[in-house]
């Protein structure tokens, strides 16, 4: 596993530390969880189920997944025929992912480092960068797309989830009736936690306090930071998880994503 110099970042150090421990527990998006089909669309359709990917070649393509460690996706582009490096900052969600691939029977490189210096990477290295849910954890993310758009190599494609930057700023904060923001749309800080523990992770019975640090990047910043890096975006989408009908409690995050998107998912293709 090749190592990236030393961080000196406290927010990512910090972040580290979260996930080492979210990690180490077992939490959400640290463990490979259910079992993908063996057919190559069914592989698809479990990574990727609303197909942002559809009509790119992934045999033979060069795959970055961005922050991918703790989970199936590296392992399931691998066997789908990509060369696949996954970069993560944190060893343990590395080494699930090192397992996984021992078990079937596939390679994958890892290399860990902060996504905001990409620097081990050769410029226009990857044909696909698959960057999912983790955005949220750095405080600059027009960095990030900047190093993005310098490792894809042209007419590549770049998937990017993470979290919905108005619906992040409400979480938690239902109070006589309604929901009023932690902080403002415009106010790029880091969103303050409303729960007196810290941030609780849930899984089934199991609760853990880790309290990462999160940003909620707006539209602007992403939608202007991809072109900054030479990309245009050709899909913009936002969505929650789940059943909209659901029954759920009143002013409960669950309620919330009812009503407001909790994801936002952008693609874009670096200019040929
Ligand atoms: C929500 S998990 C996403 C895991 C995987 N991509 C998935 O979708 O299941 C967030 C990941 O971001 C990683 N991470 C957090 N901050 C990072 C940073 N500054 N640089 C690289 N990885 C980071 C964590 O270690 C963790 O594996």
């Amino acid at each position: 596993m090749k190592s990236k110099r030393v961080l000196t970042d406290k927010i990512a150090q910090h972040n580290k530390q979260m996930w080492e421990r979210l990690a180490k527990a077992g939490m959400n998006y640290t463990r490979p969880f259910g079992r993908p089909p063996k057919t190559r669309a069914g592989m698809r359709r479990f990574m990727d189920p609303r197909q942002r990917l559809k009509g790119v070649r992934l045999d033979g393509a060069r795959v970055l997944g961005l922050a991918a460690g703790g989970g199936w996706d590296p392992v399931i582009f691998a066997k789908l025929g990509g060369d696949v490096t996954v970069f993560d900052i944190s060893p343990t969600q590395l080494k699930t992912v090192k397992d996984l691939a021992a078990r079937q029977r596939v390679k994958v490189r890892l290399v860990r480092g902060n996504m905001k210096d990409l620097s081990v990477f050769k410029d226009e290295s990857f044909d696909v960068v698959w960057h999912c849910h983790s955005l949220v954890f750095v405080d600059d993310a027009a960095r990030v797309l900047k190093e993005v758009g310098r490792v894809l190599a042209r007419g590549g494609t770049y998937v990017l989830s993470t979290m919905h930057p108005t619906t992040l700023r409400l979480y938690g904060s239902y109070r006589d009736g309604g929901w009023s923001p932690k902080i403002t749309y415009f106010e790029d800080k880091p969103v303050p936690y409303t729960d007196e523990w810290g941030m609780t992770w849930t899984l089934g019975n199991k609760q853990l306090v880790a309290p990462t640090i999160e940003f909620g990047h707006r539209f602007e910043t992403i939608i202007n930071g991809m072109a900054a890096a030479g990309m245009v975006v050709d899909g913009l989408w936002e969505f929650s998880p789940g059943d909209p009908e659901s029954d759920t409690e009143l002013g409960s995050d669950a309620h919330l994503d009812t009503l407001f998107p909790a994801f936002i998912e952008v693609r874009a293709r670096k200019l040929s």
